[in-house]
């Protein structure tokens, strides 16, 4: 069967999307039976040049030639922000069209009316890849802990940020230069200040505190503390008492109904699991009741981990799209006026 697509989007994450559709065709094929194709692609630029693109795509900068088009079956939007791409998808989904999105930013502020929406429209809207690009971990929370109980959950969810606090401990680069390289790399936000100020690791604790907690909250209501103040005296007198300064965020349990919400850079000491995770990798640790302590580990950021996430829910959708819609989660607790307790 042949699942047509319209993609927003052609950076970073719609390259390598590109990119692994091509190169895994025979084998999503042979796998699934269906052949994804993307059929149009929405950008900002008809003329930059963007080597290896297939003919095949249909460019535009008309969001109607996705949007109004019968023959699309799925739309992914990797475009980015939080303006014109929720009316895309609340039209998608208005339009019966599954939508698969990296979009942290919409799906912290806006998740809760679109995946309403999606609900009352019973078609799939996807999200892993906005957390924690290469780690399965929404899935993983939906579906393994559906019946555990979760306690907290803390961990590294911003790459650019790890990349930056491992190069500047490890190599002895400047905060300039290590952002630079964050930005080549390709793990960067468009404005970096997301990154560093840290917004993008809140926006995903918003995105995990209401998927295992029914959390809702904004960026105003949490306590948020970036690393633009981390100097390299900071980083030295951290190194010499043997530990590391990691970007973290925390999601505790406070009470029956409350939940602590907090993103801040703390000292990792050895013995702790995070103190493994170095550049741009992402490490998720829940505690529950049933499994206590585990581990979720991988790539935070990046063209393929992202993209391979994009995939997963593309295939999902395509496949079982009735078992991938996403109901709203029955708890429904607040936000705790106290802080959680130290992870480390
Ligand atoms: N800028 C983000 C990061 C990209 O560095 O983690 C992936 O969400």
């Amino acid at each position: 069967m042949e699942v047509k697509i319209g993609l927003f989007g052609l950076g970073t994450v719609g390259m390598g999307l590109l990119t692994i559709l091509e190169e895994q065709k025979e084998k999503i094929s042979e796998n699934t039976g269906l052949e994804l194709t993307v059929k149009t692609a929405m950008v900002t630029s008809l003329t930059k040049d963007r080597p290896g693109l297939s003919s095949t795509i249909q460019l535009t900068k008309d969001p109607k030639d996705i949007l109004d088009d019968p023959e699309i079956d799925l739309v992914v939007e990797v475009a980015g922000g939080t303006g014109p791409a929720k009316n895309w998808i609340k039209s998608a989904l208005a339009s019966k069209k599954p939508v698969i999105t990296a979009n942290k930013d919409l799906i912290a502020t806006a998740g809760e009316e679109l995946l309403d929406l999606a609900n009352k429209a019973q078609v799939p809207l996807l999200y892993e890849a906005a957390v924690a690009g290469g780690i399965p971990i929404i899935k993983t929370l939906r579906e393994y802990f559906r019946t555990d109980t979760i306690r907290s959950l803390a961990g590294i969810v911003n790459g650019t940020t790890n990349y930056m606090l491992t190069q500047m401990a490890d190599n002895d680069l400047s905060y300039g230069d290590a952002l630079k390289k964050a930005q080549d790399l390709g793990f960067a936000e468009a404005d970096p200040t997301n990154d560093v100020a840290g917004y993008d690791a809140a926006y995903k604790a918003i995105i995990l505190a209401r998927l295992v907690f029914g959390l809702e909250v904004g960026l105003q209501d949490i306590q948020i503390t970036g690393i633009q103040k981390i100097t390299d005296e900071d980083i030295a007198a951290v190194k010499a008492l043997g530990g590391q300064l990691k970007l973290l965020f925390r999601i505790d349990q406070i009470s029956a109904n409350s939940v602590a919400v907090i993103v801040a850079p703390q000292v990792v000491l050895p013995q702790s699991p995070l103190s493994q995770v170095h550049n741009e990798n992402n490490a998720i640790v829940v505690n529950s009741d049933n499994l206590g302590q585990t581990l979720f580990y991988g790539p935070g950021a990046g063209a393929r981990p992202t993209a391979q996430a994009v995939l997963a829910d593309i295939l999902a959708a395509a496949t079982t799209p009735k078992d991938a819609q996403q109901p709203l989660p029955e708890k429904q607790m607040t936000l705790a006026s106290q802080r959680g307790q130290a992870y480390c």
